[in-house]
């Protein structure tokens, strides 16, 4: 069968990342997937010939005309303990209701996405688990690491693409290209993006780029990135740009904000996949190859995973692979930006200076010297108002991503 047009179930869909990406390289989404109401919201608007599922676990089957499955699963229950759980039958890890929907119907491609530490999480079991499941169903699987920056966005962010298909071997045409990454010159004249809300034991330190968007932080809050801007100005860029930096149009996660805060939008854009890296992906799939792996080497399945790899005949196989499939031209993070930025406030940058300081990161004595500056320079924040906290079952569940 040709894949030039395939037919896609989206499975947790988010704001349509990887659908968008998907119908941009031709294909089709036939159902979406998604329970968080201003993820919903978002998809409604943005595919509204297309009908939403509001729980994976009540999706009973797939509609007949599915030929790729794809699923930016959450992985919070793919640990140990909760893996022996699904096995025990009590409660099934999300990621199964893939399997199980896929055991139902006769699904030739699957595309899977999630963070690259699921690679390591309880010594491989995430991936081991994710990998033999597709064996099991009959399909031959590939899977990358693959970094957005390689795709023109000047955000750093790698993601794990699994490539599952029962006609044929998809290690050609995940794995084919290596580009060698651009890495960006540290210079006097070059943005710097790090996350605020660390400064403990890490900065996500991005020269020229920002780091990867999260849907939450270390001090729980969905946030954005800040920028060390050349001129010393420590700013945080505006939602738009955030969007953009996903491949998203400005303003593609508006509609979350009729039923939630407009600040959860970074949420929704920091859980998303960044729709250049998709289309790719997506074109991937009906390109046509006679690629042969060089040197693929055997490995150990019981610990942790390399960052690629390919099944073959029931043994599993890596590959010297970057993580740059391309090399699209980039503008810089300050030419890329369009939206007016804002400054970080008083108490956030003296939250950021007295992390920082409890800590011992590596960071240029003139960053040191800004911040003490633009702390100077900021206005003092009005006090906050006192708010009761509310826990909630769901955000006290821990999701890595
Ligand atoms: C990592 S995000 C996927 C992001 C998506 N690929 C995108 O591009 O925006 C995982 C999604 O799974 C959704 N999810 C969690 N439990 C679900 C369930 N039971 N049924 C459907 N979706 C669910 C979450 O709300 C979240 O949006």
């Amino acid at each position: 069968m040709a894949n030039s047009s395939l037919h896609v179930a989206g499975l947790f869909a988010g704001i349509g990342g990887l659908e968008l990406g998907l119908a941009r390289a031709g294909h089709h989404t036939e159902l979406l997937c998604e329970i968080e109401p201003g993820a919903v919201a978002v998809l409604r608007n943005r595919f509204p010939k297309v009908p939403v599922h509001e729980d994976v676990t009540t999706l009973k089957r797939l509609p007949r005309a599915v030929n790729l499955v794809v699923a930016g699963f959450p992985c919070q229950d793919l640990s140990q303990a909760g893996l022996t759980k699904g096995l025990r039958g009590q409660q099934s890890s999300l990621v199964d209701h893939v399997f199980r929907l896929l055991r139902a119907s006769d699904v030739p491609w699957v595309v899977l996405e999630n963070v690259p530490f699921m690679l390591q999480l309880g010594r491989g079991n995430a991936i081991r688990h994710v990998t033999s499941e597709l064996e099991r169903l009959g399909y031959h699987w590939a899977y990358r690491v693959l970094d957005t920056r390689a795709f023109g966005l000047p955000q750093r962010r790698e993601r794990v693409f699994i490539v599952a298909s029962k006609e044929k071997s998809p290690a050609p045409l995940l794995l084919e290209a290596s580009r060698q990454p651009r890495d960006p010159i540290a210079a006097k004249d070059v943005a710097c993006g790090f996350f605020w809300t660390e400064g403990l034991r890490g900065l996500g330190w991005a020269v020229d780029a920002v780091p990867t968007l999260k849907g939450g932080s270390t001090i729980g809050i969905p946030s954005p990135p800040a920028i060390w801007m050349p001129d010393g100005q420590f700013v945080t860029p505006d939602i738009r740009d955030a969007e953009r930096l996903q491949g998203f149009d400005p303003d593609w996660s508006l509609p979350a904000a009729e039923v939630a805060r407009n600040s959860h939008r970074w949420k929704l854009v920091g859980n998303a996949v960044s729709v250049p890296v998709a289309e790719w992906v997506g074109s991937r799939l009906s390109a046509t190859t006679t690629w042969k792996p060089l040197l693929p080497v055997p490995f150990d399945r019981r610990s942790a995973w390399p960052r690629a790899a390919f099944s073959d005949d029931g043994d599993a196989w890596t590959v010297d692979v970057s993580t740059w499939p391309v090399s699209k031209p980039a503008k810089s993070i300050q030419d890329f930006l369009k939206f007016p930025t804002k400054p970080l406030s008083h108490r956030a940058l003296q939250g950021f200076l007295s992390r920082l300081s409890r800590g011992n990161l590596k960071r240029p004595a003139a960053f040191d010297r800004d911040l003490q500056r633009a702390i100077a320079a900021a206005p003092a924040d009005a006090p906050r108002p006192k708010l009761k906290r509310r826990t909630t079952a769901r955000s006290s569940t821990r999701v890595l991503r």
